[in-house]
């Protein structure tokens, strides 16, 4: 098999996700993709920092995480390198970049995603800082040495938003798109047309691990926005930035506008949405009254879902999951297998 030695960078809940679907699957791997990845980095800034270009067992990793040692009470040949130097001088194929997400300046996940490929590796990411607010730089810079960047995880996780639209619906000439692309704020829209208060399911989604740890990024929605300004950049050629989306979160909304919309058949969602007209691509998040009779309003939850608007196929609409560790994490198996498919192919 071909052999992908991988550093990730950020070792939390999505990487531990992926390091699991490594441990389950390897041996599938190599019988349908003819592939073997390879761990031989990983640096995460509270549970230390290992490199061995012998690689290390997927289940030493995790083991290190649940007895509360940390990744350095595993040998290896280098300790302690922080996240820039794992991503320059790892010995990897691909940098698998997982830090935390700010959208206001990307870093320090753009840095690493701009070493590793200054140094020759592909990079993978779900980060979607550097994907929102540098993407003509850092793609430019892969194209310019002949690497990829897989971004699949930046949005609805691991569900194929951008392979849909990059690789099968782009042909269709994409004009538009609408999606409900903020788990929490569907969570909590979901919870209170069934008669609950803001406060109280906001704190419901705290707790259940969908918001983030400071909320306003998701009820504010810019988190959405940050996604719809990485599918106007990736799928509509459209250099967009954060500015560019006309934004509003749903903080706004009463049970009595909740109440209104039911009584007229139809739904409030938090819309993310990007529209090809005459004078260019718009973009914008805010809540929508959506008819029942529209796909989208019977996603509930934290689901996730997107209707592409496209010439050739009409409306196509795919609703799948939007975060969680097995979802993100399998958004780096895709890339990954797409990075070995344009290499091998
Ligand atoms: N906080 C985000 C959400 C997680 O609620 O959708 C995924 O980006």
């Amino acid at each position: 098999p071909m052999e992908y030695r991988l550093a990730l960078i950020g070792f939390g809940t999505v990487g531990q996700g992926f390091v699991e679907i490594l441990r389950d699957q390897n041996v599938q791997l190599t019988e349908q993709f003819g592939v073997n990845f390879r761990i031989t980095g990983v640096s995460d800034v509270r549970l230390g920092s290992i490199h061995d270009p012998a690689g290390f067992e997927p289940e030493a990793l995790l083991d290190a995480v649940r007895n509360g040692g940390g990744l350095e009470t595993i040998p290896a040949l280098d300790q302690g390198w922080d996240a820039t130097q794992m991503a320059q001088e790892s010995a990897a194929d691909v940098v698998v970049e997982l830090s935390f997400t700010d959208l206001e300046t990307g870093e320090p996940a753009t840095t690493h995603v701009r070493k590793a490929l200054e140094s020759g590796k592909h990079v993978v990411t779900t980060n979607k800082g550097p994907v929102a607010l540098h993407w003509p730089e850092l793609s430019e810079l892969a194209g310019e040495r002949g690497l990829q960047i897989g971004v699949e995880g930046t949005v609805m996780s691991g569900t194929p938003t951008v392979n849909l639209g990059l690789n099968l619906l782009r042909a269709a000439n994409i004009r538009g798109v609408r999606g409900i692309l903020n788990g929490t704020c569907n969570y909590i829209l979901t919870r209170m047309e069934a008669g609950s208060s803001y406060e109280h399911v906001l704190a419901e989604a705290q707790e259940k691990g969908y918001a983030e740890a400071d909320p306003a990024g998701d009820v504010e929605g810019f988190d959405a926005a940050g996604k719809v300004v990485i599918l106007g950049n990736l799928l509509m050629d459209e250099p967009l930035a954060m500015s560019d989306v006309d934004r509003t979160g749903i903080s706004g909304l009463t049970l009595e506008d909740i109440e209104s919309a039911t009584a007229s058949g139809e739904r409030w969602k938090l819309i993310g949405s990007l529209e090809r007209g005459p004078d260019g691509v718009t973009a914008s998040v805010a809540p929508q009254r959506v008819p029942l009779t529209h796909p989208l309003s019977s996603v509930g939850g934290a689901m996730n879902a997107i209707t592409f608007d496209t010439e050739l196929m009409g409306e196509v609409t795919l609703v799948g999951a939007g975060a969680g560790r097995v979802e993100t994490g399998y958004s780096v198996l895709v890339d990954l297998l797409e990075i070995h498919r344009t290499r091998s192919g």
